[in-house]
């Protein structure tokens, strides 16, 4: 084990007269070790400063592949000898004898050192013997090297030229204490804890140093739901039309605002609790603008600014109530009050957010969604200024096609549902409600008489399911949703 090969190079050094290892690699042997894992130690213990470490190189020749084939079955020159008969054989014969190589190179050994020669005088050249027998020399110094002995120079180099030996380089270590020697390592911390500012052993701990090299681990968290990659898109089309955004940060609304304010009448059906869901605690709210709640009793009561009103007697104690606000256009309904109070100047809101409604869920609905909000109010804004408004919109999200149908909204008139021409479906489908608020609702806020709102509402889910190709709503909201979606699911990009 490294830590024993560890333990047994510091003790070597401990115990050593002048507190070296001479070399690293009679070490490896004398424990029995790959050197190379011996290295590794010493590299690490050098890093550690508990070791010094100087190089020691060496060098030695090997057999070649080649030489390795001729060690035991002879040199070429010596086969190619031992395979000419006494009285000659043509060339062509002899090297049909051998391997190629071992002819070739056999052959012009031989001749070079007078073994053979080429007898030409009759006819077909024929190789000869010139002498009785011979020695293999070259054999015998592969012999040698392959043993780990030195050869002479002039033998060395011969071999090498013939390629049959080669120089093998590697190295080794002297091995020296380090200033920071001991026989055992001392474990680095790695961090400082509050332990050691504590009782002050931080000042003798020694710390690993930081590597600030290193990667670091992928934060795995932090994925948005595609309802939110959505959101950022209309969030951006609306800043880039100059609108700003209104603060919805409370589903809890009381009734007035989410009703009676937007002249809804008390006995509207959407203000049962079969549409509704009501608060039980705190079941109603007490404060009201006094004054204002008394022209919205008025208005609904008797009308005024060229309205009947509704001829029924407006109760406190149902716009009292508390409910989960079933539409931003509460939101809406307050801003515009507050832009009154404040004295009116031209402006351009929009709202998305949550809001909530007791219905029966199914593939498309379910009891909470997103409402996407848009409202612009200026002097004598009219029916033309809401439709090029909602072009302008809506082809910012890519859908330059749309058709408007009359429809009815308690708090608008005239009022129009937004048909769009979808390129993903190939069809026309509802996108939306719109309309100019009444007077009745503007007029008990104190907005001057010409001061008109224009007004657009959407869902934020449909456009969603469209664009992710998501075809029931409980994949994309609720308990349901698989987490994978939501981490892998594609960017957003709408055309601002
Ligand atoms: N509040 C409407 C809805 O809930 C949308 C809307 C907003 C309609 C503004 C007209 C004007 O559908």
């Amino acid at each position: 084990m490294a830590a024993d090969i560890e333990q047994a190079l510091l003790q070597q050094l401990a115990d050593s007269a002048d507190g070296s290892i001479p070399d690293s690699g009679d070490f490896a042997t004398a424990v029995g070790q790959d050197h190379l894992k011996v290295v590794g130690i010493i590299k690490s213990l050098e890093a550690a400063e508990m070791i010094t470490v100087e190089d020691i190189s060496h060098s030695r020749f090997v057999l070649t592949s080649e030489a390795q084939a001729y060690l035991s079955a002879g040199s070429p020159e010596v086969q190619l000898f031992n395979a000419v008969p006494a009285d000659g054989i043509t060339l062509a014969q002899l090297k049909s004898q051998l391997p190629g190589d071992v002819s070739d190179v056999g052959f012009k050994q031989a001749m070079q050192q007078r073994w053979v020669a080429l007898d030409k005088s009759a006819g077909e050249p024929r190789v000869v013997r010139k002498v009785d027998s011979v020695t293999d020399g070259a054999q015998a110094q592969l012999a040698a090297v392959a043993a780990g002995n030195e050869l002479p120079k002039g033998e060395a180099d011969a071999l090498k030229k013939r390629k049959l030996i080669k120089l093998d380089t590697w190295k080794t270590y002297r091995v020296s204490k380090g200033a920071k020697f001991a026989t055992q390592r001392k474990k680095q911390a790695t961090e400082l804890t509050s332990e050691m500012i504590a009782s002050g052993s931080w000042r003798s701990e020694e710390f690993k140093p930081l590597n600030f090299n290193s990667l670091g681990l992928p934060p795995s968290g932090g994925h948005l739901h595609p309802l939110m990659k959505v959101r950022s898109q209309y969030r951006k089309i609306f800043v880039a039309m100059g609108f700003q955004e209104m603060p919805t940060n409370n589903y809890v609304e009381s009734s007035f605002w989410n009703f009676d304010s937007l002249f809804q009448p008390q006995q509207h059906p959407a203000r049962d609790a079969h549409d509704t869901f009501f608060l039980t605690s705190p079941a109603a709210s007490d404060t009201f603008p006094e004054d204002y709640l008394a022209r919205v009793k008025a208005v609904h009561e008797h009308g005024g600014h060229g309205s009947a009103g509704y001829g029924y007697c407006w109760k406190r104690s149902e716009a009292q109530k508390n409910l989960l606000r079933t539409h931003t256009t509460a939101v809406s309904s307050r801003m515009l009050y507050k832009l009154a109070q404040e004295g009116f100047k031209p402006a351009k809101y929009f709202s998305i957010d949550r809001v909530f409604r007791n219905e029966a869920v199914d593939r498309t609905h379910l009891a909470e969604f997103h409402q996407v909000e848009g409202l612009v109010c200026d002097r004598g804004l009219t029916l033309g200024h809401l439709i090029a408004t909602l072009q302008e919109f809506f082809s910012r999200l890519g859908m330059k096609e749309l058709r408007f149908k009359p429809a009815f909204n308690p708090y608008t008139e005239p009022s129009m549902e937004i048909f769009g021409y979808s390129s993903e479906l190939g069809k026309w489908m509802e996108v939306g409600n719109s309309g100019m608020f009444r007077p009745e609702m503007l007029q008990p806020m104190g907005l001057p008489p010409d001061v008109n709102v224009i007004a657009w509402g959407l869902s934020l889910e449909r456009p969603t399911m469209i664009l992710y190709g998501i075809d029931n709503i409980r994949d994309l909201f609720g308990h349901k949703v698989s987490l994978s979606m939501v981490k892998s699911n594609p960017i957003c990009r709408m055309g601002l």
